[in-house]
This record gives structure tokens, sequence and C-alpha cells, in this order.
């Protein structure tokens, strides 16, 4: 099986970026975590970030056929890309959202996820271990899916 994560705007700057909400590890940390992690259920792992909305189309649109599955944090994008739910409406890949953060307890304007109805479920405010949550979670769902 084989599982992207695709990281949006900012999230390279993770262990210096506002380190009171975000926390002290470095999404190479992250990174880190989750591979160990998916080797131990013999998932391959496609990590990928980038600042670029376009790019993160495009991550998406590839995401079919490459993929059986995404954890996604598209970071500020989650609250302001149409363009981005509209990819995911395109390839309809499984996916679960995280975030580090609890956006549902943070300003008003992160509140609104753009995604959060496309996906198969949402892990938000655990830190880097929302990651591996998601991972859990996601496997879970594409293994009962296919039994
Ligand atoms: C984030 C939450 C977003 O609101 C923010 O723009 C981020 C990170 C998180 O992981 O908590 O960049 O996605």
């Amino acid at each position: 099986m084989r599982i992207a994560v695709l990281n949006g705007p900012n999230l390279n700057l993770l262990g210096v970026r506002e380190p009171e909400i975000y926390g002290r590890e470095t999404l190479a940390d992250i990174e880190r975590a989750v591979r160990s992690r998916a080797e131990q259920s013999k998932v391959e792992i496609e990590w990928r970030q980038t600042n670029d909305e376009g790019e993160f189309v495009e991550l998406v649109q590839g995401l079919r056929g490459r993929a059986d599955g995404a954890l996604v944090n598209a970071a500020a994008f989650t609250h302001t890309s149409l363009a981005i739910r509209d990819a995911f409406l395109a390839v309809r890949v499984p996916f679960v959202e995280v975030h580090l953060s609890n956006i549902f307890a943070r300003e008003p304007e992160r509140r609104r996820s753009l995604l959060a109805d496309l996906a198969v479920g949402i892990v938000a405010g655990f830190g880097p271990l929302s990651y591996l949550l998601a991972l859990d979670a996601l496997l879970d769902h594409l293994n009962r899916r296919g039994s």
C-alpha cells in the first residue's frame, strides 16, 4: 500500500515557527516518525511539502493511480483554497485531514475548512501525534474498505 503525505505552506518552518502553537519538532522529525510507523505496517510513504498553491493542486491531481490514500495538512490553504478543494473532488482519493493545532479552537477564519467534508475524517490538536493518529485511522479505513 502507498500513502502520500501532503504538507502545505510554512510547514517547512516547523521547529522555529510559532513554537508555542506548533511545538519544537521539525517537519523532518515528523516525517521520520511517520515513516517508521508506516514501515511497521509495510506501507510505502511519499512525503511532500510545498509553499505553492498550484504545486499543491498538481500533487493532489497526481494522487490518482499513485496513492491508495493520503494524509493532508494543507496548512493555510485549508481555509482558503477552492482550487485544492476542486482537485480533491476530481480525484476522489480517500484522505485524512491533519492539523498540528486544534483549528476549531483558534481564530474564526481558521475554524472553517474547505476540505473537511471531503475527508474520511480529521485529526487536529495533537501536535506531531496528529500525523500518526491520522495514519492509523486511514490504514484502518482502507483495510476495512478492502476486506
Ligand atoms: C495548521 C493550521 C493552519 O490554520 C495553519 O495555517 C498552519 C498549520 C496546523 O497544522 O495546525 O499552517 O494546518
